[in-house]
């Protein structure tokens, strides 16, 4: 059945769904300025190999190349603010308490900072160090020795961003809850990813198989267009207050 491109539709659905899942992707914080990885050009992954930046391997083989551009990421998220489709979602869930469960692949924190809560960060969090190898006695992230990275000056253990590295597991209870949302929604709303990267890709699946409804906004055609019920073709800073608005 070919997917329809009508926002009221969309709308109706919403209004008619009990349990509404929304998952996110880098798209959504594009129009904050936040680079997104695979759009061409402009994307991360168009100026920079994935393999040399966002694997323990690549950390391991040099840490401080590594630290160094997530600490510029950091720098760079920390000078920019939510967009009107990160509102958006965190009124609708104010006015609509536990009905929209939020699910992002995204690491800067703008969900939250727009207010929205229980937000399922599978991708981990970059404000969020953790230790490379697993701690010891000795090991206290706040007593890390500053450098690029910061390390434990009695075993040497080095400090990483939170995130989630490829080929790395998402975390067990976030990603159970995540599936847990995808099976029991009436609507799923996937923004802005390109649906590339999996596990975090399959929930549109999972919850098309559930029985739900998928609408997919993005300006551009996605890997899991043929998945979806709706396509909105818009930004998210645009289409989520005219969705969600009204409801
Ligand atoms: N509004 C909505 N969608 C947008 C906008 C916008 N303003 N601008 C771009 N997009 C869409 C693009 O068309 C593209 O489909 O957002 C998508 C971004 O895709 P990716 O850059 O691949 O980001 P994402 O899907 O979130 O990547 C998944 O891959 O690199 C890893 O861990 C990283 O979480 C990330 C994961």
């Amino acid at each position: 059945m070919t997917a329809i491109t009508d926002i009221a539709a969309v709308g109706a659905w919403l209004r008619d769904a009990r349990a509404i899942a929304v998952l996110s992707g880098a798209g959504m914080s594009a129009e904050s300025g936040v680079p997104t990885f695979r759009d061409a050009q402009t994307g991360l992954w168009a100026k920079f190999r994935p393999e040399e930046l966002a694997t323990e391997a690549a950390f391991r083989a040099d840490p401080r190349r590594v630290w160094d551009w997530y600490a510029s990421r950091r720098e760079m998220m920390k000078d920019v603010h939510p967009n009107a489709g990160h509102h958006a979602i965190a009124a609708f869930q104010q006015r609509h308490p536990g009905r929209l469960t939020l699910i992002t692949q995204n690491v800067d924190g703008l969900h939250q900072r727009a207010g929205s809560i229980g937000t399922l960060c599978l991708h981990g969090d970059i404000f969020a160090d953790r230790w490379l190898d697993t701690p010891r006695n000795c090991c206290h992230i706040d007593h890390a020795v500053a450098g690029h990275p910061p390390y434990c000056d009695r075993c040497g253990n080095l400090v990483r961003p939170g995130v989630v590295w490829f080929g790395e597991p998402l975390p067990y209870a976030t990603l159970e809850a995540a599936q847990q949302a995808a099976r029991t929604c009436e609507l799923m709303l996937v923004v802005g990813t390109a649906g590339a990267v999996y596990p975090a890709a399959g929930l549109a699946q999972v919850a098309r198989q559930a029985g739900a409804r998928v609408a997919i906004i993005n300006p551009a055609a996605s890997d899991l267009d043929d998945v979806a019920h709706a396509l909105l073709s818009g930004t998210a800073a645009s289409v989520l207050p005219a969705l969600l608005a009204g409801v």
